[in-house]
């Protein structure tokens, strides 16, 4: 059907679409036949902090980088089309409530878990740091507004979130997607070190849905790949660092402590500007595209 005709113009979709939510990075929109309308801004966020400075042709990259990806993988997913440069409508879901995390490496919040003894890991896992692992683990998460925490598989079906072969469709298909992605940053020149997906489901289907870019995964160039050692940030991962480096992670994870308000910096404009390159460069190399 060429919904395209229906929406031609963004104009003519304020008149029939209902606001519905605002997230770190996407508003959403309900359009009136069944779908939804993502924009994607060029808001940043790290550490669950949003920053008030935006990350120029930043929403442009993360939509088109979406399509690239729902394009490319087999597991029917929710995209209905773009919609303009940085637009996207997607087929309204009933959300699975928990986050599809797939980890290739032993790295971020998976080191600092393991080192408080709170996730088992096999006898043969090199537990340096961003060593590959030895198979990808499916690593799920909470799906919170403000903090996601992880999740075990007995928590997932004792609170009924899914049924148990629900879940191992959710793991086995993690892991495709993670291996098919990876093959594909692999080839230009990128490991991809973790991924993060959501399901959903429509007229009883499982779908995949939400978006797939940059926001939802590391990646690593693999000339400067080095075990042992904090990797090379690729673009958000350069805000992280340089918030870690300058002590406002700590200052959000005190602050997150004592309950208070967290407070952004300003990012600097050098920063900004390294980020929104690192992005364009990122798509432009993965899919062979130009923006
Ligand atoms: N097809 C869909 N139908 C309904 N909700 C969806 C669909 N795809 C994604 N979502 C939900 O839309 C919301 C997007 O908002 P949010 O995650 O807060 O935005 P951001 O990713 O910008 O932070 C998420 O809760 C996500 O689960
Ligand atoms: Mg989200």
């Amino acid at each position: 059907m060429p919904l395209i005709k229906i929406y031609p113009k963004i104009t003519h979709i304020i008149l029939i679409m209902k606001f519905l939510h605002s997230g770190k990075v996407k508003d959403v929109y309900e359009l009136g036949d069944g779908n939804l309308l993502f924009r994607f801004s060029d808001r940043v966020s790290a550490y669950d902090v949003k920053f008030k400075d935006n990350i120029s042709r930043k929403g442009e990259v993360l939509c088109k980088f979406a399509e690239f990806w729902f394009n490319q993988l087999s597991v029917p997913n929710h995209f209905v089309c773009l919609e303009g440069k940085d637009k996207m409508i997607v087929k309204k879901m009933r959300m699975i409530p928990i986050e599809c995390i797939v980890r290739g490496y032993f790295y971020g919040s998976l080191i600092q878990r393991w080192q408080e003894g709170k996730t088992l890991l096999a006898e043969n896992v090199d537990t340096r740091m961003a060593a590959k692992l030895p198979e990808p683990i499916f690593d799920p998460t909470t799906k919170s507004a403000t903090h996601d925490l992880p999740i075990s598989k007995e928590q997932v079906l004792n609170q009924n979130l899914v049924t148990e072969e629900e879940y191992e469709w959710l793991e086995k298909t993690t892991i495709e997607i993670y291996k098919k992605m990876s093959s594909i940053t692999n080839s230009a020149g990128y490991i991809l070190a973790d991924l993060k997906l959501e399901f959903g489901k429509h007229n009883g289907d499982m779908l995949l849905g939400d978006s797939i870019g940059p926001d939802e995964y590391r990646l690593w160039p693999k000339d400067s790949y080095e075990v042992g050692r904090v990797q090379e940030a690729y673009d958000k991962q350069l805000l992280r660092d340089w918030l870690t480096e300058n002590g406002y992670q700590k200052q959000f994870e005190d602050d997150r402590k004592a309950g208070k308000e967290l407070i952004a910096p300003s990012i600097p404009i050098e920063l900004r500007e390294k980020m929104s390159m690192r992005y364009i460069e990122s798509y432009q190399r993965i899919t062979g595209n130009t923006l």
